[in-house]
């Protein structure tokens, strides 16, 4: 009011649409999302002068502050700069590149792999950079918005399957053109659900239908499988897979992602991929604690012994007081309370004593799904454990 008072120019109308967005408005009354953290330090951030123990990141080994990843961003920022100032198919390319998609297509277990600036693009490259018009994408429906986009932008057809059912996406492919080239998109851990994908009998089903399989194991990779090598390694079938897309950003300790696959695949993304072609290369740090991040993984299997000490634990105080975890198989847990309120109510409460988790409703989570969702690190200590005890149990009293 004051401002349309001061700034007597008429609105746009898209001006006009971001000025009256109620959800915005929502938002910044309830303050929920984009908090700042002052500080951090291990598992604990500082938010508004009060210590939060983090309950709600994405580093499951938590090696963001490993000696040897901060040593190497040093290192690469000394040698190469702050940035790459361009593109991998112009300017941007470095020979740290090459070594780290090299590392990772050796650890994944793949011939060849392409590094992007982040997960989100590498996410929807792998499926905009294989699937065209004509091509029919089948699609598990709790995919991550990177994929959905990757398939909008294809300009593939899609089928939408439930969630990691196999028997309804044979369904599917039953009632299909059998000559029309097909893309069967699923993730390894779903990162909402904490679920591990049923993937030797989504398979089963895309070799009888000759479906080429792009597999998002951003959250699978440094959890699942031997040394961390992911859900395809997990299930014994990366031959079969011909995709293995990821982020940096969650075990890998950096931000950046990747796309694995058969030489000829990966040289085929570099050709049509627009997320690498038209995108500045990832930054040598980035890169660098990436790097240091696998290497630790392989040398240091502890981290991940840790990881899942620390999730049986975490799972089985879940367990006694009796709280939905959506059968979350993972360190990935969410805590579904089943309407926004009582969601609301039960991070509140939770924050109150200390423990910082992300809260989702629907429609970012299926109609009486809402949830607080929560993620184990390994770097969680025996104090941290117990406030997070203390803290579950206060927020169930209250609910
Ligand atoms: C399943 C999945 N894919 C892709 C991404 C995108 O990765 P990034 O955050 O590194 O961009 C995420 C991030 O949360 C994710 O959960």
């Amino acid at each position: 009011m004051i401002r349309k008072f001061f700034n007597s120019k008429a609105l746009t109308p898209i001006a006009q649409r971001c000025e009256d967005d109620k959800l915005t408005t929502l938002r910044q009354k309830y303050d929920l999302y984009y908090e700042i953290a002052e500080e951090q330090s291990g598992t604990h951030i500082t938010i508004e002068g009060q210590d939060l123990v983090m309950l709600a990141s994405n580093e499951y080994l938590g090696l963001s502050l490993h000696p040897k990843v901060i040593e190497a961003g040093k290192a690469a920022l000394e040698k190469w700069g702050s940035g790459t100032m361009g593109a991998r198919s112009a300017n941007g390319g470095r020979r740290f590149h090459r070594e780290l998609e090299e590392e990772i297509a050796a650890f994944l277990g793949k011939e060849s792999c392409h590094v992007f600036a982040a997960g989100y693009l590498a996410c929807m490259a792998s499926i905009t950079g294989f699937a065209q018009r004509g091509d029919i994408i089948l699609a598990d429906k709790n995919l991550h918005s990177s994929i959905w986009d990757g398939i909008r932008l294809s300009m593939a057809d899609v089928e939408r399957f439930s969630h990691n059912n196999p028997a309804r996406l044979r369904a599917i492919l039953e009632q299909l053109d059998p000559q029309a080239p097909k893309l069967l998109s699923i993730e390894g851990i779903y990162s909402m659900e904490g679920h591990i994908a049923a993937l030797p009998e989504m398979m089963e089903v895309a070799k009888e239908y000759q479906c080429f399989v792009s597999l998002d194991d951003a959250h699978g990779i440094g959890v699942l499988g031997k040394q961390g090598r992911g859900t395809a390694n997990y299930f014994g079938l990366t031959d079969e897979v011909d995709i293995i897309a990821g982020s940096l950003s969650k075990s890998l300790a950096s931000t950046g992602g990747f796309v694995a696959g058969a030489a000829t695949s990966i040289e085929f993304l570099r050709t049509h991929c627009k997320q690498s072609i038209f995108s500045a290369a990832i930054s040598p740090a980035q890169a660098a604690c990436a790097r240091a991040a696998l290497k630790v993984m392989q040398d240091e299997p502890e981290w991940n012994e840790q990881l899942w000490t620390n999730t049986k634990r975490y799972k089985a105080l879940l367990k006694e007081l009796e709280l939905d975890i959506w059968d979350s198989e993972t360190p990935a847990v969410p805590i579904v309370l089943g309407d926004r309120e009582r969601a609301y109510y039960f991070w509140k409460h939770l924050r109150e004593k200390g423990i910082f988790t992300v809260i989702s409703t629907a429609p970012g989570v299926p109609p009486g799904k809402d949830l607080v969702r929560t993620a184990v690190s390994a770097r969680h200590s025996e104090q941290d454990f117990e406030q997070i005890e203390s803290a579950l149990r206060y927020a169930c009293k209250k609910l």
